[in-house]
């Protein structure tokens, strides 16, 4: 049962508009009503269209810094989050399906920044409650804040949409070591062979190198797993690397595919059987060798289960 009036109510902004869509038809609600606009200077304003009083709020917002907004969409986030604390809303929770800015988050070298903090920082300064995630660079993130976080997986959805293609026996991969722990739970819950491991030395944003692989892939049907794809250079490599040891098949698994310009025709260089991401992240029409599959279904089942109090770990155990 909720505590808060009325429905959940799920707002957007212009970062993906789409997504937050898909969710309200899964919820069977409309999508709330805000207009977040721009000045003349293109500051941004934010106005809630309706009365958001003692009401359970959810914005719907990834904080990408590609496309047409760039890392607007951040602050659009968090003007939408002050908005509806002023709005005196009952809860606001920060929905971020890709959540921006989390790579930099230790101090591993002197000078260097821990955005992931700042973004904490600044969403919970901003009015959120709470924050709901999908497949965040690291775990630890959770741990920036003292507000509840739901951290959510999309590995389910796309290992059942593995499974619905059929592939007998297939044999996961990590592109880097650090992933090992990922790479197993999936090999886990396809109930497939133990999976292989990679060693990747990152040159430069541009350039990557696989150094070594342990385990064999050879006539193996192999799908490489990570959390995301940027450039594309860290599947391209592990990809070749996998083909050269005489692998049957490659596919490339991710959740969050912020493809920026060059990436789509870089993964299309190499023969990838299948490219698989999901819609945390706008996407402009791709060619028939990917496959997006949405996390509508996992979103709103979670913030439904949020919304009613309940436990959310169904959704993704
Ligand atoms: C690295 O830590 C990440 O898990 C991905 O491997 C990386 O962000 C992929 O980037 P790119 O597609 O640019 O190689």
């Amino acid at each position: 049962m909720s505590l808060y009036q009325g429905p959940p109510v799920i707002v957007t902004g212009n970062a993906h508009p789409e997504l937050a869509n898909r969710v309200v038809e899964m919820l069977r609600v409309k999508l709330g009503e805000v207009t977040v606009g721009r000045f003349p200077d293109n500051e941004i304003k934010v106005k809630f269209g309706e009365n958001i009083r003692g009401r359970d709020v959810f914005i719907v917002q990834p904080t990408h810094s590609f496309g047409p907004i760039g890392s607007e969409s951040i602050i659009e986030l968090l003007i939408m989050l002050d908005a509806a604390r002023r709005a005196s809303a009952g809860r606001v929770t920060a929905v971020t399906p890709y959540f921006g800015y989390a790579r930099q988050d230790r101090k591993d070298e002197p000078r260097v920044a821990i955005s992931a903090k700042l973004m904490v920082n600044w969403i919970v300064v901003s009015g959120a409650d709470r924050f709901l995630a999908i497949d965040l660079h690291s775990g630890q993130i959770q741990g920036f804040t003292d507000q509840p976080f739901d951290h959510i997986y999309a590995r389910p959805a796309l290992i059942d949409h593995l499974r619905a293609r059929g592939i007998v026996d297939p044999t996961y991969a990590a592109t880097d070591l650090g992933a090992s722990k990922y790479v197993r739970s999936w090999a886990k819950r396809h109930g497939t062979r133990k999976p292989v491991l990679m060693d990747k030395r990152r040159i430069d944003d541009w350039n990557v190198e696989i150094t070594q692989i342990y385990g064999d892939v050879a006539d193996q049907d192999i799908i490489l797993v990570d959390d995301e794809i940027e450039t594309g250079v860290t599947m391209v490599a592990a990809a070749q690397a996998v083909l050269e040891r005489g692998a049957r098949s490659v596919r490339a698994v991710a959740t969050h595919g912020k493809f920026i310009d060059g990436t789509v025709d870089r993964l299309l260089s190499v023969p990838f059987t299948e490219i698989v991401v999901t819609d945390t992240l706008p996407h402009p029409v791709l060619p028939l060798k990917f496959t997006e599959i949405s996390v509508a279904n996992l979103l709103a089942g979670v913030i439904r289960d949020i919304h009613n109090e309940e436990s959310v770990s169904r959704h993704f155990d």
